[in-house]
């Protein structure tokens, strides 16, 4: 039997299908991609509410199996933007009672950790959580997915969304900026911010911007930018793996697709004798799948919410959610 999951937090829409094993039997997905500027809520919203059913339906086909074969609908519940969120919680519910199948809230950041965790094969590593919202370096301990440092303003990929934007780029500006650092060789110097296990970003910002109006060549400016914001992000999860004994990191988040992040952590993890595992791009970024395992996982565990309490909780943080499908 298979879990639907709906994630709707911010930019992309997407419906996944997954089995027992975490097997992605389907998947349908649709980032929002606004024309100029950042994400603005409400069109992003709009966007979900139009393009859900059909993913709802793209999914099953692809899975090849109907609403019997479902035994749960799970959805994200937080951390994102209301609207966003309210949009597949809406869907969720709306199939959870037509199906009469069981909800299962989901914390989205939980859920980047855990599609990560299953596909490494790893039963305990160190995380370092890098996305659009958050920058967190996580562990597991005592009930909870227990934060060991993280951002104290902007989550990297929305300082590198913000970055290039400001260049004359368009959304998602990770991507774009990962192919312009390709080109670039110069490193200029940018204040690098780390503060115990935290991390900040927006001092980098004014700098970075500061310096191209200084006349460095966006190539370079990508470069350096990447340089040292992943130099913060690999010392930060060293200082954590030192404290916490631990050897293995997984990577999660959408700007875990980032070769450059990828190796540097790669190399600091293999020079302390450990292993680093970063999942395929597609389970990075946000997607249905990352969300119907966490389900599968929560509802095995006897986690299901009554349509009437399902309210969805943008401010949801990964170290307040109950796991019960991890020991004690
Ligand atoms: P959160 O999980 O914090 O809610 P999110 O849901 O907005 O964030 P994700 O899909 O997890 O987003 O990650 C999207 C972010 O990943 C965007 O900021 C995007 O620029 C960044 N990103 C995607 N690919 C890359 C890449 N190759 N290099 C760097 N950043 C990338
Ligand atoms: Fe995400």
């Amino acid at each position: 039997m298979a879990i639907l999951g709906i994630e709707s937090t911010a930019h992309t829409a997407s419906v996944g299908i997954v089995g027992d094993r975490a097997e992605v039997l389907g998947l349908a997905s649709d980032m929002y991609r606004p024309p100029a500027g950042g994400i603005h809520p409400r069109e992003a919203a709009n966007h979900h509410v139009e393009l859900l059913p059909g993913l709802v339906r793209q999914a099953l086909d692809a899975a090849g199996v109907g609403p019997e074969s479902i035994d749960a609908v799970a959805f994200a519940q937080g951390p994102g933007l209301g609207p966003c969120l309210r949009a597949g919680a809406t869907v969720a519910r709306i199939l959870a009672l037509s199906w009469e199948k069981p909800l299962v809230p989901v914390n989205h950041c939980v859920a980047h950790v855990e599609i990560a965790r299953v596909l490494s094969g790893l039963d305990d590593p160190l995380l370092l959580y890098a996305s659009g919202g958050n920058t967190q370096v996580i562990a597991y301990g005592r009930g909870r997915y227990r934060v060991l440092g993280e951002t104290l303003d902007v989550g990297i990929g929305n300082f590198l969304d913000k970055l290039w934007i400001e260049l004359g780029g368009t959304f998602p500006g990770g991507p774009a900026l990962e192919l312009e650092a390709r080109q670039g060789h110069e490193l200029v110097e940018l204040p690098y911010s780390v503060h115990g296990m935290d991390v900040a970003f927006s001092g980098m910002l004014t700098a970075a911007l500061a310096q191209h109006r200084k006349g460095v060549g966006r190539p370079d400016l990508a470069f350096s930018v990447e340089s040292t914001a992943y130099a913060m992000l690999t010392e930060i999860t060293e200082r954590a793996l030192a404290h916490r004994q631990r050897d293995s990191v997984v990577l999660g988040g959408g700007v875990a697709c980032n070769e450059r992040l990828r190796s540097m952590v790669r190399t600091m993890v293999e020079e302390r004798g450990g292993t680093m595992f970063a999942p395929p791009r597609a389970m990075c970024v946000d997607n249905g799948a990352m969300i119907a395992w966490t389900g599968r996982l929560a509802f095995d565990a006897g986690l299901t919410v009554p349509v009437e309490s399902s309210a969805v909780q943008p401010r949801q943080r990964t170290d307040l959610v109950p796991t019960p499908w991890r020991p004690a």
